[in-house]
C-alpha cells in the first residue's frame, strides 16, 4: 500500500452550453475514466460563476447547470467517489478570490489571453481598449486559481487554451505563499495529448461555435439524423474510399475497438456506401450511449434528485473549505480579536513555568529538582533508589504540594518553603 497522499485532480466545467458527442470524447469520458484510478481524489464542479462571466440568461445558466450534472452523472461520475459540486454553493470560493485579488499584479492579469484577445480586437476596430469588457472578464483567472487551490489540487486535466490560466494560479498561490506562509500546493497543467480531438459534422473540430455538433443525449431519432448529415465525398457505393480525412470515419475510430476500427477500415477500402457506413456509425454509437440516455432522461425529468446530489457534494467540500478558508483569514489578518488577545497569555505563561527533572547520578542513586524557567533551582531531592520512587514524590508534589514531603527534598540556600509550594501552585494551575 501506498503511504503517498493521494494526487489531487481538479476539473472545472463552465455551465454554458449543452455537453455534445466531442464533450463526451474529449472530457467526460477520460474524466469519468481518470476518477477510478487508484491513488488520486478526484474534484469535478460546475464553474456557473465563471458561466456568469460569458451569458446574462439565467433559465439557461440553470438549464445548462441540470444539464451538465445530469450527464456527468449518466456517464458514470460516482458522487460518492469523487467530490462533485456546484461552484455557487461554496462561498469559500469567491471569498478567498478577494485574498488572491489582493495578492494579484494588475499587469499579471492584462497578459490573459482572453482579455488580451478581447482589447486587441478593440483597438484594431478603433474603440476605446476595454470598450464591452466587465471586469468579470478581467478578473476571470483569479476566480479559476480560488477554484483550484481552494482544494490545494496538484494536476488540473486542461485543454492548450487553459494552460496559461494554470500558470496564473501557480503565480497566485506562490503570492499568496511568500506574503502569508506555505498555505498553498503549486498547481500543475496536465494536458492529454492523447485524447481525440472528435471532429463535426462538416469535418471541422466539433464545437457548439461552429454549429457542428451531435447532442450527447438528443433523442435518439435526431442523433441518427445528425449522423446522417456528416459529410462525405461523392463516391458512389462500391467505389474505394479513404479513411484519411474522414469525419465519419474519426467518430467511429473514437467509440470502436481497434478491432472494430480496422474492419471498418477494410470496408471502406471495398467500397461501402456511405448509408451503410452512417448507419454503422450510428449503431456503434448508440450502443454506448443507449443505457446511459435512460439515467440522463431519468435525472432530467426529477431535478430535486440532482439538487440534492449537488448539495451534498457540497457539503462534503466544504467540510474542506470551511477551516481551510479559516485558517486564511487568520493568516491575512481577519482574526478574532478576542480570541488573539486571551490567546497570547497562555503562551506567555507557559514560557514562564517552573519545571521538574529527574536524572540519575554517578552514584547509581536517582533524583529529581525542581528549577526555574531562568534555570535557578528550587528544589533539590534526596537520593532515590528506583526512578519509580523519584517520579512518585514529583507526582505527589505537583498534586498537593510540600505537605507531609520535607523529609525527601531540600532547599537551596536563599529559598524559603514558601516560594516552593507557591512554584508548585502555579504548575498545579497551568
Ligand atoms: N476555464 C475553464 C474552461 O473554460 C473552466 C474552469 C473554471 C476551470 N474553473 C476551473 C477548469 C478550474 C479547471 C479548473 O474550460
Amino acid at each position: 500500500m501506498s503511504t503517498q497522499a493521494p494526487l489531487r485532480f481538479l476539473t472545472g466545467i463552465t455551465t454554458t452550453g449543452t455537453p455534445h458527442l466531442g464533450n463526451y470524447v474529449g472530457a467526460i469520458r477520460p474524466a469519468v475514466q481518470a476518477s477510478r484510478r487508484a491513488g488520486t481524489e478526484n474534484f469535478y464542479f460546475l464553474a456557473d460563476y465563471h458561466a456568469l462571466i460569458k451569458c446574462d440568461e439565467p433559465s439557461r445558466i440553470q438549464r445548462s447547470t441540470m444539464e451538465i450534472a445530469a450527464c456527468w452523472l449518466a456517464a458514470g461520475l460516482d458522487p460518492e467517489q469523487v467530490f462533485f459540486y456546484r461552484q455557487s454553493d461554496i462561498p469559500e470560493i469567491p471569498e478567498l478570490t478577494w485574498l488572491l485579488t489582493c495578492v494579484t499584479g494588475k499587469g499579471l492579469l492584462n497578459r490573459a489571453h482572453a482579455y488580451k484577445a478581447a482589447t486587441d480586437k478593440n483597438q484594431a476596430a478603433g474603440a476605446d481598449l476595454d470598450a464591452d469588457v466587465t471586469a468579470g472578464l478581467f478578473m476571470y483567472p483569479v476566480l479559476m486559481a480560488a477554484d483550484i487551490i481552494m482544494f490545494n489540487a496538484h494536476r488540473i486535466p486542461v485543454g492548450r487554451d487553459q494552460i496559461q490560466h494554470i500558470e496564473m494560479a501557480r503565480d497566485m498561490a506562490a503570492s499568496f505563499n511568500h506574503l502569508y506562509g506555505e498555505h498553498f500546493v503549486l498547481p500543475e497543467a496536465a494536458v492529454d495529448e492523447s485524447v481525440a480531438m472528435l471532429p463535426g459534422l462538416d469535418g471541422r473540430k466539433m464545437s457548439k461555435s461552429y454549429d457542428n455538433v451531435i447532442a450527447l443525449f438528443g433523442p435518439r431519432e435526431q442523433v441518427r439524423k445528425q449522423i446522417f448529415s456528416i459529410v462525405t465525398d461523392s463516391r458512389a457505393p462500391g467505389e474505394p474510399k479513404d479513411v484519411e480525412g474522414s469525419a465519419l470515419f474519426q467518430i467511429y475510430q473514437a467509440f470502436a475497438s481497434r478491432e472494430e476500427t480496422a474492419a471498418l477500415q477494410k470496408a471502406y477500402a471495398e467500397g461501402i456506401a456511405w448509408a451503410d457506413a452512417k448507419q454503422l456509425l450510428f449503431e456503434r454509437i448508440d450502443a454506448e450511449i443507449a443505457p446511459m440516455r435512460q439515467r440522463y432522461e431519468a435525472l432530467m425529468a426529477n431535478p430535486a434528485e440532482l439538487e440534492s446530489i449537488l448539495r451534498a457534494g457540497a457539503q462534503k467540500a466544504r467540510a474542506l473549505a470551511t477551516p481551510f478558508m479559516a485558517r486564511l483569514r487568520h493568516a491575512v489578518g481577519l482574526r478574532d480579536l478576542a480570541v488573539q488577545a486571551t490567546a497570547a497569555k497562555p503562551k506567555a505563561a507557559k514560557a514562564a513555568l517552573p519545571a521538574f527533572k529527574q536524572y540519575r547520578e554517578a552514584d547509581g542513586k536517582h533524583y529529581f529538582k525542581l528549577v526555574e524557567p531562568s534555570g535557578s533551582l528550587l528544589l533539590q531531592s534526596v537520593a532515590f533508589d528506583s526512578p519509580k520512587d523519584a517520579g512518585r514524590v514529583v507526582a505527589q508534589l505537583k498534586q498537593s504540594g510540600l505537605a507531609g514531603l520535607q523529609a525527601q527534598v531540600r532547599f537551596p540556600d536563599g529559598v524559603t518553603p514558601q516560594q516552593v509550594q507557591a512554584a508548585l501552585e502555579q504548575l498545579a494551575s497551568a
